[in-house]
């Protein structure tokens, strides 16, 4: 049996920094360390070097995959930060659809898709109201198992909280189908999203992501190295169409990149829109 020391912990540590931007030390949750040496015992390999060989290695894509799946914090739930969707379906819409009636919404590091499916209300909500109104919505994620999970569209309670409720009353929509044991996805939102594997820290596939109004990259930059924030927002501000905007997590902020963005007041909430250069 395959016993990690703080070595090798180290050195695939610097792997995933460099495959994924995300740093180990800034993983709060209990059990990182524990949880990657069983996902390297799983492997059933006979030494710690043939796992670092095949996790480097061009045909080693699902070890990779594997890895994400353990130092990935997958935590998200429906309508998390409610005042940047109000804003969504009050102001921001509203004001675009003086100059254009399409509107492309991406949710970067979307997790199981709460937050995919959440955004995919609110277009339904003002759709209703503007049937000129067209939406493409995707959401991307390094994490193939989340990604899975989001397709299926099937939840537990817990994905289902008070800010969720309160949002929920004030934009009332068909969105989930209640069941004994999990929460489903209506169809018709269901249709409106698509979900990709996308890592955002492979920059020739970014380059293909351009022409985004809205930009939804909540409680994922927290987990990455500084100076790669920094690129990303260079390059979300790059994605994205004129007077378009970018949505950060409730703890996030991108004061390190003056001149691209500025604040937006979303009630309790805050947005990024961009400027242009
Ligand atoms: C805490 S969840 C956030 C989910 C959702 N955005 C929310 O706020 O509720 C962070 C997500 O970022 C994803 N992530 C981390 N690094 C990534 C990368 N390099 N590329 C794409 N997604 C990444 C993780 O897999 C995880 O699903």
């Amino acid at each position: 049996m395959i016993i990690l020391d703080s070595i090798t912990y180290k050195e695939i540590g610097a792997f995933i920094r460099e495959h994924s931007g995300i740093c180990l030390e800034k993983i709060q949750e209990k059990g990182v360390w524990e949880r990657i040496e069983r996902h390297i015992q799983s492997l059933e390999l006979q030494t710690i070097k043939d796992y670092l060989f095949l996790l480097k290695s061009p045909c080693g894509a699902p070890i990779r995959d594997g890895l994400m799946a353990q130092v990935t914090v997958n935590e998200s739930f429906f309508f998390r930060n409610p005042g940047q969707f109000r804003y969504l379906a009050l102001d921001f819409f509203k004001e675009t659809l003086r100059v254009k009636d399409r509107f492309h919404i991406w949710s970067a590091g979307c997790s199981t898709g709460e937050e995919t499916y959440s955004l995919a209300h609110m277009a339904q909500w003002f759709h209703k109201r503007h049937p000129e109104t067209k939406f493409f919505i995707i959401g991307s994620d390094i994490n193939r198992q989340s990604l899975k999970k989001a397709h299926l569209g099937s939840y537990r309670k817990r994905s289902w909280r008070k800010p969720s409720e309160d949002l929920f009353k004030e934009f009332p929509l068909p969105f989930l189908c209640e069941h004994p044991k999990n929460l489903e996805i209506e169809n018709q939102i269901r249709q409106m999203v698509h979900f990709k594997y996308l890592n955002l820290r492979d920059l020739e596939s970014l380059k293909c992501q351009i022409g985004w109004d809205i930009i939804f990259c909540r409680n994922v930059f927290i987990y990455f190295a500084d100076a790669f924030r920094t690129n990303l927002v260079e390059t979300f501000h790059q994605l994205l169409n004129k007077g378009g905007m970018l949505f950060l997590g409730e703890t996030e902020n991108i004061l390190n990149a003056p001149g691209l963005f500025e604040l937006v007041r979303c009630g309790s909430a805050f947005g990024y829109r961009k400027i242009e250069k």
